[in-house]
């Protein structure tokens, strides 16, 4: 080659034109051009063509950071002009997207599906404020399980209201991914809905697929827009490699790509787990919230103090449990939030249910005694006045 390079000056040219397009050739091939891509990999690509087979949907892309993928997709979704319809009780990233967009927000009553239409139809008849302009686009947001409820959203009807009233649907899947529903497909798969009914579907890698990041998945259309759009995809650097190959390696198990039945018998263990411990909680006299297919379980405390003792007792008896009080919830509505594993088994679960641990943490915190927790919900109202009253005048 040396002599060839030295016999003439165009030969030359010629080596440098074959060198440029191996190396275009190769970057192609692994996707590394930094300035668009940001270090993605063929990985990548397998990854987000994994997770759009996994959802149904046309195409999915991943972003490194799940709090970000709600936070900064929906400002390039929706802005000025545009009305959000948002769940009470969404996540603080929803909620952070929303206002960040610049969109009129308005909130309704969780899952409440009154509450919804109502405000669907207003936006409709009223249109813009004083301009009563049509709104340019009206975004509903909600999450497929409500993580300090344990509800289950009401989808047939939320899907329903959407396409009666011609406005997009934006749902958060970060519980219910790999948890609800046979194929473990998250709340779609639960109800057997049409994945394309859902404008965009939002989850994360964090909680069934023990990675990290999130992942929008839909049109192909969307997808595209958003590649060029989103601050998370242009601005952030993408996801490890060792994260994708985690991600790709659950997916496939769940999916029963990997060749065999681990996924699928891990969704099925998860909905009988799910459904022992509720049943078990309810027959010894605890006020559970939420839907009875839901893994996470929030057991009621109510009363703020009860929040750090009953997680020091029951972490005494060697059960770690998550205890979650005020701003997390309402501040007369601490709770304990048992998230079930598909991994727990039978003992286990028991082991947290008999004495010394919950048997016996029930009566030491009045937890159990639904008569004495009915009794305190007499005076929730007048705590609950009380404390707004401290706040709005601080
Ligand atoms: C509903 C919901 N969306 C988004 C997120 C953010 O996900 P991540 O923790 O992966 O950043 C969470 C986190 O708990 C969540 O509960």
């Amino acid at each position: 080659v040396s002599g060839r390079i030295k016999s003439s000056g165009s030969e030359m040219i010629t080596l440098y034109q074959i060198l440029f397009l191996f190396i275009l050739t190769y970057c192609y091939k692994v996707n590394v051009y930094p300035f668009l891509y940001k270090n993605k990999f063929y990985r990548h690509e397998e990854m987000e063509e994994l997770a759009a087979k996994f959802l149904g949907v046309e195409s999915a892309m991943a972003f490194g950071m799940g709090f970000a993928t709600n936070s900064m997709n929906i400002p390039a979704l929706t802005g000025k002009g545009c009305l959000i319809l948002s769940d009470e009780l969404n996540h603080a990233s929803l909620v952070l997207g929303a206002r960040l967009s610049g969109s009129t927000i308005r909130v309704f009553k969780h899952n409440n599906m009154q509450s919804l239409e109502k405000m669907l139809r207003d936006a409709i008849v009223h249109g813009q404020p004083r301009t009563h302009r049509p709104w340019k686009k009206i975004l509903i947001l909600v999450e497929g399980i409500y993580s300090m409820e344990g509800s289950i959203v009401r989808l047939p009807e939320v899907i329903a209201l959407k396409k009666r009233y011609r406005a997009y649907l934006y749902l958060d899947e970060a519980h219910s991914i790999g948890a609800l529903g046979p194929g473990g497909r998250g709340v779609v798969d639960y109800f057997g809905l049409d994945p394309r009914d859902v404008d965009v579907m939002m989850g994360t890698f964090t909680k069934s697929f023990g990675a990290a990041g999130g992942y929008i998945g839909g049109r192909r259309e969307l997808t595209e827009y958003l590649r060029s759009h989103s601050h998370s995809a242009v601005y952030a650097a993408s996801m490890s490699p060792p994260v994708v190959e985690q991600i790709i390696a659950s997916m496939k198990c769940i999916m029963g790509e990997d060749g065999t039945t681990l996924g699928r018998d891990r969704v099925q263990q998860l909905a009988e787990n799910t459904l022992y411990f509720r049943r078990r909680l309810t027959e010894m006299g605890f006020i559970i919230y939420g839907n009875n297919d839901s893994p996470v379980v929030p057991m009621m405390l109510y009363m703020p103090a009860k929040i750090g003792a009953f997680g020091r007792e029951m972490l005494k008896r060697n059960i770690g449990v998550v205890v979650v009080g005020f701003p997390a919830t309402p501040i007369i509505e601490s709770r304990a939030r048992f998230c079930i594993s598909a991994a727990h088994t039978k003992d286990m679960l028991d082991t947290v249910t008999v004495p010394p641990c919950l048997a016996q943490n029930g009566y030491l915190f009045h937890t159990k005694d639904i008569k004495s927790a009915h009794s305190w919900s007499c005076v929730i109202p007048f705590f609950h006045s009380f404390f707004h009253s401290i706040a709005s005048s601080s």
